[in-house]
């Protein structure tokens, strides 16, 4: 990571380092200035312009600025720019390919699992993670790969609906979010 140390003063007082940092978004690689204290959400927002990922608590309790990152799920308003240098990032911008979409991303549209769609870039790659490790959950184990995953809209039920439907695996879910 190359620094780049910027001592001009101002009369706010000296300017704060930058660095360097290399990233691969979506595939493709991307090198990017950062200040240190720049967070991950807003150098892809911001920088990048892959606004596709949301920004709700900014604390790490909503799950809206979910991102995979070298396959993980992250909150991306919780890592430092600094910390994903030499990283793999995927966001939702990355998921579908050749113009079609996920088999997430179909399944959310054909179950309605979709309302005001903050969430929806987050809990699918959530689920994403999910089925990449295990590509036939349970019902149980769906609502815990999304747990981190607020929705005020659906009430989870199409949501996990949609994502056992991607797995091709059977849920049973009662209106009211209960597992029969
Ligand atoms: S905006 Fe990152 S967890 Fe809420
Ligand atoms: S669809 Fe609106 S927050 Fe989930």
């Amino acid at each position: 990571m190359e620094t780049i140390d910027d001592t001009r003063k101002t009369t706010a007082g000296p300017k704060p380092k930058r660095y360097v940092i290399d990233l691969t978004v979506n595939g493709d690689p991307r090198t990017v200035v950062v200040k240190g204290n720049a967070l991950l959400v807003n150098v892809l927002r911001d920088e990048l312009d892959l606004t596709g990922t949301k920004k709700g608590c900014e604390l790490g309790d909503c799950g809206s600025c979910t991102v995979l990152l070298d396959g993980t799920p992250v909150d991306a308003c919780l890592v430092l720019a600094l910390e994903a240098d030499g990283s793999e990032i995927v966001t939702i911008e990355g998921v579908a390919a050749h113009g079609e979409l996920d088999r997430l991303q179909a399944a959310f549209v054909d179950k309605a699992a979709v309302q005001c769609g903050y969430c929806t870039p987050g809990m699918i790659l959530s689920a994403k993670a999910l089925l990449a490790g295990n590509p036939h959950p349970t019902e149980p184990e769906i609502r815990a790969a999304i747990a981190g995953n607020l929705c005020r809209c659906t009430g989870y039920v199409n949501i996990v609906r949609a994502i056992a439907a991607a797995a091709e695996v059977e849920a049973v879910v009662e209106q009211g979010g209960e597992a029969r």
